[in-house]
């Protein structure tokens, strides 16, 4: 679940929000899941979400050094995921690189983003 799909093709993005046995088919060609990066790569430092309690709840920001956030290259979208939530924040250039979310910080299972350049990242 929450699985994100690209067309190689015509760049088309679908998130999975329930599985199925069916596959994916873009411009007559299976749809490429990507995959999430968790620190092994290089870039971790700009990518890899830093996240942190706050009083309305849980604070992301996208690297322990601040991801660029220029008009070919920045952050697209937030997401925070536990077992009873999925929030996403989208975000343009020339804004910070960070979100704040009004869910528990306890109850944060998973954080994940997507860079334009860069792909998917998750922080656990
Ligand atoms: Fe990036």
């Amino acid at each position: 679940m929450l699985e994100l799909y690209e067309c190689d093709k015509c760049k088309q993005m679908v998130l999975i929000v329930q599985e199925g046995p069916g596959s994916l088919v873009c411009c007559d060609q299976p749809m490429i899941q990507m995959q999430e990066k968790s620190g092994a790569e290089e870039g971790k430092e700009k990518h890899i979400p830093v996240v942190e309690k706050t009083e309305k709840g849980t604070r992301v920001k996208v690297g322990s050094i601040p991801h660029p956030m220029v008009d070919d290259h920045f952050i697209q979208w937030i997401e925070v995921i536990g077992d009873s939530f999925l929030q996403t924040e989208t975000l343009k250039p020339g804004e910070n690189p960070e979100k704040e979310f009004c869910v528990p910080f306890e109850k944060v299972k998973k954080v994940r983003i997507f860079c334009n350049k860069h792909g998917f990242w998750i922080k656990k």
